[in-house]
Parts: C-alpha cells; sequence; structure tokens
C-alpha cells in the first residue's frame, strides 16, 4: 500500500472488533508518531496508550459518552508538554505538532488493517483525571485503535476548484 492508497483508505472508524491489537502494530504506529516533524524539532508530544478496559470507559465516558472509545482496545491519548507556544504566524504550535503525529498514526493504522478515529469532543479535566496527567500537560486528541468492525463510507469532500486557488486569493 503506497500513501496515497492509505490517505484514500482511512476513514473515522466507530465501532471496534473484539480483537486485541498486536504489540509490532502498535510499536509501529508509535514509531510513526515519534518520526513526524514538529517546528524546531520540538517534540513536544506525549501518549499515553490505554489497553485497560475500565480505563478505556472512563474515557469513554470523558468522550460524551461516544461508546466506541470503549469498544476499541486501545486507546492513545495524545498530549503536548511544555509552554503554550504559538508560531510567529500565530498558530498554536503544539496543536499543530501533534496533530501531525495523530494522522502519521491513524495512515500507519492503515497499513496495519487497523482503524482510528480522532476524537475531539472530550472533557479535558475528565480525561486528565481519568490517567492521573499533570494540570500542566495539555490532552490535545483522544485517538482510539482497532480491527474495524463498521465498513468504509463514501468520503464527502469540497471539490477541488473550491478549496484551492491559485498565485493568489482572488485569483
Ligand atoms: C480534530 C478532529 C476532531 C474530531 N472529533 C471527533 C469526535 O469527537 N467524534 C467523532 O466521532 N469523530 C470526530 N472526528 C472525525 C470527523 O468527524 C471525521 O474525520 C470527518 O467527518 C471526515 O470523515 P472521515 O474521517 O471518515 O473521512 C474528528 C476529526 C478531527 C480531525
Amino acid at each position: 500500500m503506497n500513501v496515497f492508497e492509505a490517505i484514500k483508505a482511512r476513514y473515522s472508524v466507530r465501532s471496534y472488533q473484539d480483537r486485541p491489537v498486536e504489540d509490532e502494530k502498535l510499536g509501529r504506529l508509535l514509531e510513526a508518531a515519534r518520526l513526524a516533524p514538529s517546528a524546531a524539532n520540538r517534540q513536544e508530544w506525549r501518549f499515553v496508550v490505554v489497553r485497560d478496559a475500565a480505563k478505556r470507559r472512563e474515557l469513554m465516558e470523558a468522550a460524551n459518552g461516544q461508546k466506541f472509545v470503549a469498544e476499541a482496545p486501545v486507546v492513545i491519548v495524545a498530549c503536548a508538554v511544555g509552554e503554550d507556544r504559538k508560531l510567529d504566524c500565530g498558530g498554536a504550535l503544539w496543536v499543530l505538532d501533534v496533530g501531525i503525529a495523530l494522522e502519521h498514526i491513524a495512515l500507519q493504522a492503515v497499513e496495519e488493517g487497523l482503524g482510528t478515529c480522532w476524537i475531539g469532543a472530550f472533557s479535558q479535566a475528565r480525561v486528565r483525571q481519568a490517567l492521573g496527567i499533570p494540570d500542566d500537560v495539555r490532552v490535545v486528541e483522544l485517538m482510539p485503535v482497532g480491527y474495524p468492525a463498521d465498513r468504509p463510507r463514501e468520503k464527502n469532500r469540497l471539490p477541488l476548484d473550491e478549496i484551492v486557488r491559485y498565485e493568489a486569493w482572488t485569483a
């Protein structure tokens, strides 16, 4: 599978098989995150890998009861450490850096036959409490990982001519 095939095959998996994720596969997902680029190579990402069923249930409750968060055999909790730095352009550096690393995980998961879903709808405080994450560490996203029990849906995306402009905004 090449990168473009993985990009096309990735979708938000919201139902998971009751089948564990092999350690070697999980290791490659985390290695894919480790190799991601980051601004000034700060690598401020930290990942809490949660397999424990009771903790996954707590994460599910923290994520507005999204059931598949507990259903997935692994939940990767992506965090950012260090100062709340902004890029010169104004963007929050850690949001971008951790986001890139997470998408590396999502694409490597496709290669491994696994599914993932980005989870941004969650209570920061409840996730911190469930996993003992200190106040100065920001929880950026949750990402359930497992073998899909649902099927890919057709991608609903804006056409290229609506999202791309050439040479200038008004061109
Ligand atoms: C930052 C971010 C946060 C998201 N949060 C959630 C979420 O909390 N729950 C959920 O079911 N999907 C969530 N999604 C998945 C999006 O709904 C999904 O990516 C989008 O609808 C496109 O569908 P696809 O991923 O299947 O291509 C999130 C996606 C991103 C990028």
